[in-house]
């Protein structure tokens, strides 16, 4: 998972909306999720959003005292039982280590001879990024740099969680092997950034780790049918991110840079397809469940993994960083509608038939939801674009020069 962000501003006037157009699914802030201590998760509704039966998840009450269990028993025992179909289907899809490439692979190699002309090279190469490319870059790598949180994060999910950290059953298996194969990410980002002497590392490692400290809220609420929704929706966001700065390096003179996003871009790509296979296998399962939990994700809006960023010194870094990504089109809220859009086409969402109630208004919100983003992306885009001829922010990560936003 890496670096996706959605400006705060435009989420905002999404949910907003959602909420006028859609109050069936309508939820206040004064709802208080209970966690248990044992699973599964109680998530209770307040009476307001309940006066009229509201949508809650993966089940619709009408008698305004909702409160269920989440993620069902139901829902557990279908993962579990998907456990020989993730080792036929989801496992070939990671790359053997002895395949796979190294930061060692695109860096300059201290060992040789050459190193020094390696790392002058190097220098050379990025001296010309400018620093709005910068900041989306160190934004980036930051995200890929907390994945103890992503790690911690996958093992939420009821019926899928590594319960010795050594567990055998694929879906161990593969949040292990996941987990190796994006550690390689935020690593040779960093020591490229390092090496290029254009950001103050200690800015970054602070941010780093004041990131991993923090955690993310990512509303899943330990259902693993909403946390592979979200591991679908991030994989896509993170792959488009990464391409995006490939193209740039290359624009801005930096082959190598370009290739290195594009090979992490790549990798993404092949979690995407991981990912969106195990959605599209609980859709022919449980479709009633799985577009339920599609629904309530949407509805809750994908957060964005590094959302609650900090360098010790701005309290508004995240909202920041994903003005410039906006800016700089690195990542904005039109591929957020575009994601939406190419999941419903993915998963074929139009065409399930046969569903519950519930289910089918769930399906008919899900479709809506593009079009109305997509205006909402525009509106947010022109605004932004004013926004941009009068602000800009220093940004900690290159020695608090100023960037537009
Ligand atoms: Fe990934
Ligand atoms: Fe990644």
């Amino acid at each position: 998972m890496a670096s996706v962000v959605l400006h705060s501003a435009i989420a905002a006037q999404i949910r907003l909306d959602i909420r006028v157009v859609h109050t069936r699914w309508r939820t206040s802030k004064s709802c208080k999720i209970v966690m248990a201590t044992a699973t599964p998760v109680t998530l209770r509704s307040c009476g307001r959003d309940t006066a009229q039966g509201r949508f809650l998840g993966n089940s619709f009450h009408s008698n305004g005292k909702a409160s269920r269990t989440w993620p069902s028993q139901q829902q557990i025992e279908i993962i579990r039982s998907l456990e020989s179909w993730a080792e036929e289907m989801i496992l070939p899809l990671l790359k053997p280590v002895e395949k796979c490439w190294q930061p060692h692979d695109y860096l300059p190699n201290f060992s040789s001879d050459t190193f020094m002309d390696e790392l002058l090279e190097l220098k050379r190469r990025t001296f010309h990024l400018p620093n709005d490319y910068l900041v989306c870059l160190v934004g980036d790598m930051i995200t890929e740099e907390a994945l103890p949180t992503y790690q911690s994060f996958l093992n939420t999910f009821e019926g899928v969680r590594d319960t010795t950290v050594a567990s055998p059953t694929p879906w161990n298996v593969w949040i292990r092997a996941w987990t190796a194969e994006e550690n390689r990410h935020g690593d040779l980002l960093n020591k490229y950034l390092y090496l290029s002497g254009r950001v103050d590392m200690r800015m970054v490692e602070k941010t780093t780790q004041y990131l991993v400290r923090s955690g993310m809220e990512t509303h899943v609420d330990s259902s693993p049918y909403n946390g592979f929704i979200y591991t679908s929706f991030q994989e896509r966001a993170t792959f488009i991110s990464h391409a995006n700065t490939a193209r740039f390096a290359k624009e801005h003179g930096d082959d190598k840079l370009a290739t290195i996003c594009g090979i992490i871009a790549s990798d993404e790509r092949r979690h995407e397809i991981a990912y969106t296979r195990i959605v599209g296998k609980l859709f022919e399962v449980d479709p009633n469940g799985a577009v339920l939990a599609f629904a309530e994700m949407m509805r809750k809006k994908i957060t964005m993994p590094a959302h609650l960023m900090f360098d010790g010194e701005n309290s508004s870094l995240f909202k920041d960083y994903a003005a410039v990504a906006q800016r700089c089109n690195v990542y904005t809220a039109k591929d957020y509608a575009d994601i939406m859009e190419h999941l419903i086409a993915t998963w074929k969402i139009e065409k399930i038939s046969a569903l519950s109630t519930e289910a089918l208004q769930a399906q008919q919100y899900v479709c809506s939801l593009p079009s109305r983003m997509r205006k909402l992306s525009e509106r947010a885009h022109d605004q932004e674009r004013v926004k941009a001829e009068r602000e800009s922010r220093a940004f900690s990560w290159i020695f608090h020069k100023s960037v537009k936003l």
